[in-house]
């Protein structure tokens, strides 16, 4: 087994108000067989607990981080910029702007240190699960199996006539 073969993902949202989107993330996650962890780490809030959870990414077997914020969402920005894996960020829909601020304020990292930018809400969660999958695929035959499968059996179920 290779040294990288048990890499999981992290799952961090800045709210409990952001689990109604991100728990679609660990849905997807357990149906593709990835290992996950889930917590709540909000940049501005509790600005201690994110330095900490960044500090133990590596020694965590940690190998993407899904970051779901709303508003002006910093969260997948500081992570980025204070680990060394990848981070794909979900923007979470605002109450004012219905996450048009969450999306820019994700996709518009300054140059240096990236973010992987998924589309607002379910759909981003989704997707981020989708993606990190395929990314721990590079170095897990059993992921990569399963993403394989779950592709072929979505492309199973599109039907060939509406009626
Ligand atoms: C952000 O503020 C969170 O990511 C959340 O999307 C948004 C609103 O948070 P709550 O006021 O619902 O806790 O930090």
């Amino acid at each position: 087994m290779k040294k990288n073969s048990k890499l999981k993902v992290s799952i961090i949202m800045g709210s409990q108000s952001d689990y109604k989107v991100m728990k679609l993330a660990e849905k997807t996650l357990k149906k593709i067989g990835v290992s996950f962890e889930t917590k709540i780490i909000s940049a501005h809030r509790t600005p201690k607990r994110m330095y900490e959870y960044a500090a133990k990414v590596e020694q965590n077997k940690i190998g993407v981080i899904i970051a779901g914020a709303g508003g002006s969402a910093h969260l997948p920005g500081m992570i980025s910029a204070l680990t060394h894996v990848p981070v794909l960020g979900v923007p979470v829909e605002s109450k004012k702007l219905k996450g048009l601020d969450s999306l820019l304020s994700i996709a518009q990292m300054p140059k240096g240190i990236p973010v992987g930018t998924l589309a607002i809400g379910e759909d981003g969660a989704i997707n981020a699960a989708l993606l990190a999958a395929a990314i721990i695929a590079n170095n897990n035959s059993n992921v990569r199996k399963k993403l394989k499968n779950f592709r072929t059996s979505q492309t199973k179920s599109v039907k060939k006539s509406p009626k």
